[in-house]
């Protein structure tokens, strides 16, 4: 089993999104057996909440199951645990290593690495900015492009 972790700030908005995209991209490509996912924040103040309202409604409008995803913290266990994990912005990215100590095993990078155009760098985050549809849009395309990049590497 190929496990995949999306990391944002407050694990309501970006990466529990990212997820539930991700996921149902699996189901749909029938690898929901091969590839398992699941996400975490590197704060704390959101643990055991469901997604952010904003986040539900455009997974919503694209038919997209969340109704298990509970915010959770990042711990550093994740970091080899999961093969890839994958953060939504240069802060979390840095805020991963922190927690990651010395030597973790898994493929950190962040998730706009995976899309051609290279002045992208983070998904901006909607707790902030309150654009949820150009998150959708961001998530999207990174995940279509890192399934296909984790189904060349692990040959599945
Ligand atoms: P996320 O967005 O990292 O995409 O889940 C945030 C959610 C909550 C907070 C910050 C960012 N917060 O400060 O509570």
């Amino acid at each position: 089993m190929v496990r995949v972790l999306f990391v944002c700030l407050g694990n309501i908005c970006r990466s529990p999104m990212a997820e539930a995209v991700f996921r149902h991209l699996l189901i749909k490509e029938g690898l929901d057996g091969k590839i398992e996912v699941d996400s975490a924040g590197t704060g704390d103040w959101h643990v055991g909440e469901p997604p952010h309202k904003g986040t539900q409604k455009k997974l919503d409008e694209y038919t997209i199951d969340y109704s298990s995803i509970r915010a959770r913290q990042l711990k550093q266990s994740d970091l080899n645990h999961f093969h890839y994990v994958i953060a939504m912005d240069e802060k979390n990215l840095k805020d991963i290593s922190i927690i990651a100590g010395k030597n973790p095993t898994a493929y950190i990078a962040r998730l706009m690495d995976f899309v051609e155009d290279e002045t992208i760098v983070d998904v901006p985050d909607p707790y902030f900015t309150g654009n949820f549809d150009l998150t959708y849009e961001l998530v999207k395309e990174g995940c279509v492009q890192l399934l296909n990049f984790i189904r060349m590497r692990e040959k599945v």
